[in-house]
């Protein structure tokens, strides 16, 4: 059977993983937040384990709970353990053999298009400004219980964006052929509207 990969990159909080959920749902694809592979790391390392090795060693259950890999925290020690090309390295394959399954795959992250799935058969690249990207994911901390303010978020926002494109190895950045869907001004609806277009163009 064929496999139809979509790939969606792009900074934090700039509305991958709804898009991503959204359009899997629509298509009836099957959808991996890479991210959390990163912060499955990330927890490990904050844990005591070597980067390298915890990577070598990810298992599906360290993912088995996605909103406990939602802390500020953990996102920071993902984007750490992201820069170093062996940590990169062991995830590549699973996130591949993913890509290649039958009946279509929708990958999120910030190198799909460019080194995971340089032939994924559609790529988005979704942006938003920083600051409408930190009211977002400070809202989501916030309605999860975790006690933070926009300030802080945006600092971190900006921490992280500034590590993830200036790294030497899989920076994020928009593959050349990537569609470019800005949302600081659009509905979630509206985004996904867009993405669900897009896809629909290219099947
Ligand atoms: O997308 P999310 O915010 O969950 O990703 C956490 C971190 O994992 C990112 O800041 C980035 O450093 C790293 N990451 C990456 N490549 C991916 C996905 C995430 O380097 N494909």
């Amino acid at each position: 059977e064929n496999s139809f990969t979509v790939a969606i990159d792009g900074p934090a909080a700039a509305g991958k993983g709804t898009i991503g959920r959204a359009v899997a749902a629509h298509f009836g694809f099957a959808h991996l937040d890479t991210g959390l592979l990163y912060r499955a790391v990330g927890r490990r390392v904050l844990a005591g384990e070597e980067a390298v090795a915890a990577a070598r060693a990810l298992e599906p259950s360290d993912m088995a709970e996605p909103e406990a890999l939602r802390t500020a925290a953990i996102a920071g020690a993902a984007s750490e353990v992201a820069v170093i090309p062996e940590v990169r390295a062991a995830l590549v394959e699973f996130q591949r053999a993913f890509a290649r399954r039958a009946g279509g795959a929708v990958l999120d992250g910030r190198d799909i298009g460019t080194v995971i799935c340089p032939e994924a058969e559609v790529k988005l690249f979704v942006t938003a400004s920083a600051e409408v990207r930190a009211e977002r994911r400070c809202r989501e901390l916030q309605a999860a219980g975790h006690a933070t303010d926009l300030a802080t978020v945006l600092d971190e926002v900006r921490a992280r964006d500034a590590r993830d494109a200036g790294r030497s190895t899989a920076p994020m950045r928009a593959a050349e052929d990537a569609v470019l869907l800005d949302t600081s001004e659009m509905s979630v609806e509206a985004a996904v509207a867009a993405a669900i277009g897009v896809v629909s163009a290219a099947r």
